[in-house]
């Protein structure tokens, strides 16, 4: 079997092209949906995801704001800075870029954002309020990945679903998510005993891992949907060492699952598309 490709590029600018109509009908009514994007120091790839959101943003004719801070900003001074964005009128989204420099609490940074304001959806409000199964803001990969399976006709109802990765930022939203789907959930992480024995059960495997090709064609099922929520380079020791790769090796993979997502053009240009989509929520619901 060689899996159908679920084409995460492909259906964020679908989505891109709908949220663009509706940041237009919201301006037209005076109200432009408004990110405010916080780098705190110059981690390489932190650059890129922040450089390709607020582009995004444009794109969909938003107003956005990157704020880009020395990586010697204290905490006090963040919080100053997201004090005034709370308090910004033409600011609907805040968004602090993971991971912060260590010397920074992150969690109260992320409480800090004014919950109505956390298109992240990291506030320990809103992720209260998704685990009541009544969400505020969906975090955008997990959120994502959810369209994907829907676009790709992927049912859930009673499936076995296992995540690997227990992250506040993905594995436990996504897990949260498929339950409230139907789904009976798995979540593996780095202390779990034998792994492969839970991936080959799942029906739906989420792979947020980190690591580099980590879930290879023999620890799937025959005909599961994989999803790949990881974003490495190729390491060294290997031919096309570089290059960008998922936590699924792809090649092996692709020959027992039904479906999956490559990397790039998976679940990445999903994250952004919904972080978009929280924005135009944030500001539709000022405006209403
Ligand atoms: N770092 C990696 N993913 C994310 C994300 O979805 N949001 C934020 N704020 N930081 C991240």
């Amino acid at each position: 079997m060689t899996a159908k490709i679920l084409d995460g590029a492909a259906l964020a600018q679908e989505l891109r092209a709908g949220f663009k109509l509706r940041a237009e009908a919201l301006a037209a009514q005076g109200t432009r949906p408004g990110l405010a994007v916080v780098l705190v120091g110059e981690d390489p790839a932190s650059q890129v995801y922040v450089r390709n959101k607020v582009n995004a943003c444009a794109q969909a004719g938003f107003h956005s704001e990157k704020i880009v801070l020395p990586v010697e900003t204290t905490a006090a001074d963040l919080l100053e800075r997201i004090a005034a964005l709370n308090a910004d009128p033409a600011i609907h989204g805040i968004l602090v870029q993971l991971p912060l420099p260590k010397h920074i609490d992150a969690d109260a940074v992320l409480e800090a954002i004014a919950p109505e304001k956390d298109v992240d959806g990291f506030h320990a409000e809103n992720l209260g309020a998704l685990t009541q199964g009544k969400p505020r803001f969906i975090p955008c990969t997990p959120h994502g990945v959810m369209k994907l399976l829907e676009k790709g006709d992927v049912s859930l109802k009673g499936q076995e679903a296992v995540v690997i990765g227990r992250s506040n930022i993905v594995g436990k939203p996504m897990a949260l998510l498929l339950l409230a789907a139907g789904a009976t959930v798995t979540v593996c992480h780095s202390q779990t005993r034998d792994l492969a024995f839970h991936t080959r059960r799942a029906d739906i495997l989420v792979a947020a891992v980190g690591r580099p090709r980590f879930v290879t064609g023999d620890m799937i099922k025959p005909g599961a949907v994989v999803i790949d929520v990881g974003i490495n380079r190729v390491p060294e020791d290997q031919p096309d060492a570089g290059k960008l790769c998922g936590d699924v090796d792809f090649a092996s993979a692709r020959e027992v699952a039904s479906a999956i997502t490559p990397v790039p053009g998976g679940v990445g240009p999903m994250t952004i598309a919904m972080l978009l989509a929280n924005t135009l929520l944030a500001a539709e619901r000022v405006a209403a």
